[in-house]
């Protein structure tokens, strides 16, 4: 017997991750998504992949374009993921404000103040249930260790703490 989706969501929701926005395409047609489904995948060829609903408007437009960025927020970056999630009611290229973003070497929305970009090329579609698992070619990438990422648990915003290990 198949967990229930309800069950399956309450307990991925113990699951820490860490908070990106998915960018593609170019201005004045651009899109993006806060997605938490992103995960390394292989380091030859060195890939990434993210899982994505169909029924988003970033689903079509990524594959369309064939291009994207995942860029992992920095912890002061929650009003960028309440945006990027479709709190505010704002869509496509609405939501991007011009002074936050520059463009990575690909040509896709790159978030100013992030900790990591991953730059990438689609390089397949897998379809499983209700989302697409798109896995990119990564590029290019930037990041930097002065910044600490934003992560989502239990329903809220969270932030990474390290701890020593016991002596
Ligand atoms: C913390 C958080 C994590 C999310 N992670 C994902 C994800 O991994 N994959 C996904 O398809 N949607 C995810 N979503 C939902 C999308 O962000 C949301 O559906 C968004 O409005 C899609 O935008 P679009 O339709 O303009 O592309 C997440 C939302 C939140 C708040």
């Amino acid at each position: 017997m198949a967990l229930s989706a309800e069950e399956f969501r309450r307990m991925m929701r113990r699951y820490p991750a860490a908070v990106t926005v998915i960018t593609t395409g170019q201005a004045p047609d651009r899109a993006g998504m806060t997605a938490t489904a992103v995960m390394s995948l292989s380091m030859e060829p060195v890939q990434l992949v993210c899982a994505i609903n169909r029924s988003t408007y970033t689903h079509e437009r990524l594959v369309r374009h064939g291009r994207f960025c995942v860029n992992v927020l920095e912890r002061g970056q929650i009003a960028v993921a309440k945006l990027f999630s479709g709190q505010g009611g704002m869509m496509g290229d609405a939501r991007f404000g011009d002074e936050a973003w520059t463009v990575a070497p690909s040509g896709v929305p790159m978030l100013k103040g992030a900790v990591l970009a991953f730059d990438c090329h689609l390089a397949q579609c897998v379809d499983a249930g209700t989302h697409t698992l798109v896995i990119g070619e990564v590029e290019a990438g930037c990041g930097t260790q002065a910044l600490q990422p934003l992560l989502y648990l239990d329903g809220a915003w969270a932030r990474a703490e390290k701890v020593a290990e016991p002596a």
